[in-house]
């Protein structure tokens, strides 16, 4: 008996998985080779990219159903079934405008954000002049494609893994398992497909030139944004994105069976995290997405911008908190257990700095959006001002909090969050190199966690929320402590691990996180791509280059894992996973990148002066000293 899909439209007329694909003639390819984007579906062959959902022939003509009879509403009883997200149904609600427009218009939406907002109004000053590389003439912009190199034998491996990790929902490829490994027989959440775990996987067929695989996914995932979600009796908010999603077949009474697309939420994940990360990395994949294949329409659509916003609507709504930055719980992000990375974790500033440009980029600028994109660079110029003044150390500025005084009151206190000078780490005072310096992971009330965490700095560096000075000297620092951060593996999630009484405390005595393990210290592969980005944008190719020298030795060899164990990651993890996807997507992606830097500069930004102008005018009405352009070179902006 073969599964159907249920739809309510004939696939023809079904806008998500039939929107027809643009035409060549339609597409504004800006890149000479960007031609070679396949958008059809032809492309795929289903059977032999996705073992556990092959061969099933949608059946069409449902009778349809009411939206609202679809999930019934279950109250305190989780069971399965209410957490089942039939898809057809979601891509039906999803895709007449009118219901997106009775849930969430643009009045309301503006309601909801922007009154009462950002107490800061924009200050008109001259235009500081823009840095030659800030306006780019993207019709410049070449793909010089793989240089005609043929591809080494692992990468031919990486291919067809990745391919076989693909999933397929109805037909159409829409996202990638976190790890396939055959011989696993208890895969856990492995098999699902998660939305930060499949970025590499985008960017690797993106930079392949295929990028139907991204736009369904994108618009699925979409679909199951906007669905009624509940954790016992309560419901997140509204444009929360789920950590993961799995396709289900489901049995139906009549013997026959469907596909369905099961979102986690967080519901059901390990300590019930939940997914901050997620959004922000679709709003990054949407902007990458459209910058590659040129496919603006994509952008455009109501849905689309409907759902950039209900995220924005998340990270944007008023809360107690006293700081720009965002403030999250414990495992929101990569790292999603228990690891002390509560507060305001510098992993998610980073994502929600990038996430922010690319909706300034990509909101429609009408009257309805207006008072958003103002709310959005006043947030933008607030947090870049906010981890680049504090989050920043170097050994000058671990010097100066070492003679830190303490318990000031006063608006113009130096040491502002009173932190105790005894809180600086003795392994930091020896680590610390006098070239280089870096951002440290989390910053709280007379707290700062020092730890070095990896995907914070890089994605510091590759969306400019650094200044460039310090994105330039947080890989400097990567290269003095070489065998810290990279050691036999690249790259380490953290730095240094916590240990003993701290590991007890600190992560609940998690065996899965002990020193040196996993996110405690653990070395990640897939990490490599970022690091590659990072160092392609600030003319550091050497080093991105060693890198992936040394996991290309290797990573095949050990059956491409998920991470690996001890302090110079010498071992294979202790309880990794083997033919993890991001790390074969990562590792893919790290080399087309280097054989495309015109690709890759459209995936970076470069720092924004607009941005600054407006945080140092902010700032000195605040302090209410006269807003002056010298003053902002003077402090730590540029
Ligand atoms: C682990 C990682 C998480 C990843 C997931 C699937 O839970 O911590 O970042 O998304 O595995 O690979």
């Amino acid at each position: 008996m073969k599964p159907r899909c249920r739809f309510l439209l004939p696939c023809k007329n079904t806008p998500i998985l039939c929107v027809p694909f643009p035409k060549p003639s339609n597409f504004s390819f800006r890149y000479t080779k960007l031609s070679n984007f396949h958008f059809s579906t032809h492309n795929f062959n289903v059977n032999s990219y996705s073992p556990r959902f092959t061969g099933f022939k949608p059946i069409f003509n449902q009778p349809q159903k009411p939206y609202s009879a679809n999930i019934p509403n279950w109250a305190c009883n989780s069971t399965n079934k209410s957490r089942y997200v039939v898809a057809s149904l979601a891509s039906n609600v999803k895709n007449y405008s009118t219901s997106v427009e009775t849930r969430v218009n643009d009045k309301n939406f503006e309601r909801i954000y922007v009154q009462g907002g950002l107490n800061v109004k924009p200050v008109v000053v001259d235009k500081i002049d823009l840095d030659e590389n800030v306006v780019k003439n993207e019709n410049d912009v070449r793909n010089e494609g793989l240089n005609g190199r043929e591809e080494s034998e692992v990468e031919k491996e990486a291919w067809r893994l990745l391919r076989n990790a693909v999933v397929s929902y109805c037909g159409s490829p829409v996202g990638t398992l976190a790890a396939n490994d055959p011989n696993d027989k208890l895969p856990l959440n492995y098999d699902q497909v998660f939305i930060r775990d499949f970025v590499p996987s985008a960017f690797a067929f993106l930079l392949k030139g295929e990028g139907e695989i991204v736009r369904n996914f994108l618009l699925h995932t979409l679909q199951l944004q906007s669905w009624e979600k509940t954790v016992d009796c309560y419901s997140p908010g509204q444009g929360l994105m789920p950590a993961s999603f799995k396709v289900r077949i489901v049995g139906l009474d009549d013997n026959k069976f469907e596909e369905v697309l099961d979102p986690d939420f967080g519901e059901s994940a390990i300590g019930r995290v939940a997914p901050v990360d997620s959004g922000l990395w679709w709003i990054i994949l949407l902007r990458a997405y459209v910058k590659l294949t040129g496919d603006h329409a994509l952008q455009e659509r109501v849905d689309v911008q409907t759902g950039i916003k209900l995220i924005l609507n998340l990270c944007l709504s008023d809360g107690f908190d006293m700081f720009p930055s965002l403030l999250v719980t414990d495992g929101s992000c990569m790292i999603d257990r228990r690891m002390g990375i509560h507060g305001h974790p510098l992993e998610i500033q980073a994502l929600f700095y990038s996430a922010l440009r690319c909706s300034r980029e990509m909101l429609a600028s009408d009257d309805g959006s207006k008072k958003l994109l103002r709310a959005i660079t006043n947030r933008l110029s607030a947090l870049s001002f906010h981890i680049r003044e504090y989050y920043w150390v170097d050994l000058k500025k671990i010097n100066e909090i070492y003679r830190y005084e303490t318990e000031e009151y006063s608006t113009e206190a130096t040491n502002k969050f009173n932190i105790y000078p005894e809180q600086i780490p003795d392994w930091l005072m020896h680590w610390i190199p006098e070239e280089g310096g870096y951002l440290i992971g989390n910053l709280q009330p007379a707290h700062m966690d020092f730890r070095f965490f990896t995907l914070g700095n890089l994605w510091s560096i590759v969306s400019s929320l650094g200044t460039p000075k310090q994105n330039e000297s947080i890989l400097n620092l990567i290269e003095a402590k070489w065998d810290d951060l990279i050691g036999q593996m690249p790259l380490k999630i953290c730095f240094p691990a916590l240990e003993a009484e701290e590991w007890r405390i600190t992560t609940g005595s998690d065996p899965k996180n002990t020193p040196w393990s996993y996110h405690n210290g653990g070395s990640w592969p897939t990490l490599l791509w970022q690091f590659t980005l990072a160092c392609m944008k600030m003319g550091r190719t050497d080093l991105a280059k060693k890198a992936i020298d040394l996991a290309e030795k290797r990573l095949h060899a050990d059956q491409w894992p998920e991470y690996y164990d001890t302090r110079n990651g010498k071992f294979i993890g202790k309880q990794s996973r083997l033919y993890q996807t991001w790390s074969i997507a990562g590792f893919l992606t790290s080399k087309m990148l280097l054989e495309n830097p015109e690709m890759a500069s459209v995936l970076y930004w470069d720092e924004d002066y607009d941005l600054l102008e407006n945080c140092v005018c902010t700032l000195s009405n605040s302090t209410r000293k006269k807003c002056s352009r010298r003053l902002a070179k003077s402090q730590i902006l540029i």
